[in-house]
């Protein structure tokens, strides 16, 4: 699938901008804060209807205005469809061909895309919240079943918490065991999701690895945490759990068990990446992730997504560069960087030269 263009109205550092990409490779070039970042994060946001870079929408919309307005084309195998998001202070609207979603949910797989830039490259060495920030995206965008489960768990996840909080002892006793059914439950369509989808990533990611390192080292990635084989044994598993961590998540105020705590366990040649991987085997290895979530995405739609590089070129050393390039030729790409000619190298592209919002 494709973007063909993209409008963005009082969004960010743009009061109104129009872009129009082609089907290879997008250069986005411009010194920095300038609007760049600004423009990626928007395409993103209409593939997921959210950003990667904030919890809040009110920091999308330009300063001094009440909405934001983003409106894309996009093309795939299915046709042409416009994407639309209307970002209020407090709510947005999600358009489709110009009609209203009633749930958000309906707005994911129009439009699929993998973005990639500085913070992603430390996705083995940082904390799994980003992990499985990155699984969650990832899944949703192919799986909007994946996407209500989730939801659903982290609503009353949250509701499980704030009875923890209270401390009031009876209402726990009484209510809990209601929370925790429905908790395993969707925590058990989570889980295995994620299991499914790693097991998907896993040889592709192995594979584009193995492309980087010339065949050097073995990467490997698993759901780590301990579950049972089934759904229905998992959300047994997961009730279980709950259950035996009760007191201790009344001491503690908060759900120490459960999907939103488990992690991906990345292996460099049988050994546990995360912490003991260097800094450069640990970009390479996220690298990899991050091509093999396109190859999976490929296979999913029976299209590629579309490439977001946001700064990542010259994070990286100069083959590493020439080999992402010429794996990801063919596919549309949206590259940003502050000197084209120190990155690209001749490749052909669609040069857009930003300055202050603006496409100069
Ligand atoms: N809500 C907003 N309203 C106005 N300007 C904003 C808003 N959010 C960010 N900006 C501005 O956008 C600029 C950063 O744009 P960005 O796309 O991150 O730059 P870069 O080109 O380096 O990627 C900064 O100057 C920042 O002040
Ligand atoms: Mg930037």
């Amino acid at each position: 699938m494709i973007i063909k263009n993209l409008t963005l109205q009082n969004f960010r550092n743009y009061e109104r901008e129009s872009f129009s990409f082609a089907e290879g490779l997008n250069v986005l070039v411009g010194k920095n804060a300038q609007g760049k970042t600004n423009c990626a994060e928007a395409v993103f946001y209409l593939c997921t209807g959210s950003s990667l870079r904030i919890r809040h929408d009110k920091q999308l919309i330009r300063h001094g205005e009440e909405f934001a307005l983003i409106t894309a084309e996009a093309e795939s195998r299915f046709g042409r469809v416009c994407l639309q998001a209307k970002i209020f202070e407090n709510k947005r609207e999600l358009y489709v061909n110009g009609n209203k979603l009633a749930r958000a949910v309906d707005f994911l797989g129009n439009m699929n895309s993998v973005f990639f830039s500085p913070g992603e490259l430390r996705l083995i060495q940082d904390g799994p919240d980003e992990r499985r920030r990155f699984l969650d995206i990832s899944i949703s965008q192919t799986s909007r079943a994946y996407c209500s489960a989730l939801t659903r768990y982290l609503k009353i996840l949250n509701q499980r918490n704030n009875l923890l909080k209270e401390r009031d002892f009876n209402a726990v006793e009484e209510t809990l065991p209601i929370w925790d059914e429905q908790l395993a439950l969707y925590a058990a369509r989570v889980i295995v999701k994620r299991r499914e989808y790693l097991a998907a990533l896993s040889p592709l990611a192995q594979d584009a690895h193995a492309y980087l390192t010339d065949g050097g080292e073995e990467l490997s990635l698993r759901l780590d945490g301990h579950y049972p084989a089934g759904e229905e044994e998992t959300q047994a598993k997961v009730l279980q759990e709950l259950a035996n961590a009760r007191e201790r998540d009344m001491r503690l105020g908060f759900t120490s068990v459960g999907p939103h705590r488990d992690d991906i366990r990345v292996s460099i040649d049988g050994t546990d990446a995360r912490g003991f991987a260097s800094q450069g085997q640990a970009r390479t290895a996220a690298l990899a992730l991050k091509l093999a979530e396109t190859e999976l995405f490929r296979r999913y739609a029976g299209e590629a997504p579309v490439l977001i590089l946001d700064d990542v070129m010259s994070e990286l050393d100069l083959p590493r560069r020439k080999k992402l390039l010429e794996r990801i030729r063919g596919i549309q790409c949206i590259l940003t960087c502050t000197h084209a000619e120190r990155v690209l190298y001749g490749t052909e592209c669609n040069r857009i030269r930003i300055a202050n919002g603006k496409i100069i």
